[in-house]
């Protein structure tokens, strides 16, 4: 589905990332964990489009996507959550979702081609999938509150709403238990469980050991900016140079 191979990304001299390789199937979560600045955020950047690359190919579905920024990856079926920023904690839960969607007719150049009931068909569609989103996270209660209100839980779902709302077949989830109260994760790990059943792809990023193994079939660890080892999460955990690259040691 989502493929990066030899992935290098140089920051200012500093190699974040040294000839990285990850496959994301299709249908499945895909657990990449390791140490703190492993590089594993600059992975998903680089995936998503966001992150320029020194070397390298990154290929979704089998189709190198070098050239293509995130909005064109969006577009063709992935997208990657983003913590709400400040603006958008002032707007609603509903705006918010309504936000993440892809320009409307109206909005932008088309918009002298399009009548407005057209335009307000559009709306209502998009209203009715944001409300069929949120309903399932239980947030459509408070589609009226101010995003910022809701708790470190409900963001993280908010968050996945708005990724949702692009119809992405692979979704890259970076962190999605940071912040969570630890008695709200499960209701996260449920959600994207669902998802999965329903056919969606993920990539996670994760500290929370349990999270990952629930959900991941495939755990890549990266230390470094390379792969040090992949497997199933079982084994990879119990493999003693894992120990020691999060001990910050050399094995
Ligand atoms: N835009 C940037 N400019 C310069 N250095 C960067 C930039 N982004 C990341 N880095 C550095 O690259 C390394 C990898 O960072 P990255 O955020 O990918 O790590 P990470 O594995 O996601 O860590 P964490 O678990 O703490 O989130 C770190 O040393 C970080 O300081
Ligand atoms: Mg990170």
């Amino acid at each position: 589905m989502l493929e990066a191979r030899n992935v290098r990304v140089v920051f200012g001299g500093f190699q974040a990332l040294d000839g990285a390789s990850v496959r994301l199937p299709a249908g499945f979560v895909t657990g990449i964990i390791g140490p703190n600045g492993a590089g594993k955020s600059t992975l998903f950047g680089v995936l998503a489009g966001a992150v320029e690359t020194a070397s390298g190919e990154v290929l979704l579905e089998g189709r190198s996507v070098a050239r293509h920024g995130p909005a064109w990856r969006a577009r063709h079926g992935l997208t990657r959550t983003f913590q709400l920023s400040r603006e958008l904690a002032a707007l609603s839960v509903l705006e918010n979702v309504l936000l993440a969607r892809p320009k409307a007719p109206g909005e932008g150049v088309f918009s002298a081609l399009f009548s407005r009931s057209a335009m307000r068909a559009a709306e209502e569609v998009a209203i009715e999938k944001a409300r069929n989103l949120l309903a399932r996270v239980d947030l459509w209660r408070l589609a009226n509150a101010p995003a910022g209100a809701l708790s470190g839980g409900q963001k993280k779902l908010l968050e996945l709403c708005r990724a949702l709302m692009l119809d992405p077949r692979i979704v890259l989830l970076d962190e999605p238990s940071a912040g969570v109260n630890p008695t709200r994760i499960s209701e996260i790990t449920e959600f994207i469980r669902t998802l999965q059943q329903e056919g969606m792809s993920f990539g996670m990023v994760e500290h929370n050991m349990d999270m990952i193994r629930s959900l991941c079939d495939h755990v890549y660890v990266l230390a470094e900016g390379r792969v040090l080892t992949e497997g199933r999460f079982d084994d990879v955990v119990n493999n003693p140079q894992v120990a020691s690259a999060y001990l910050g040691s050399q094995p």
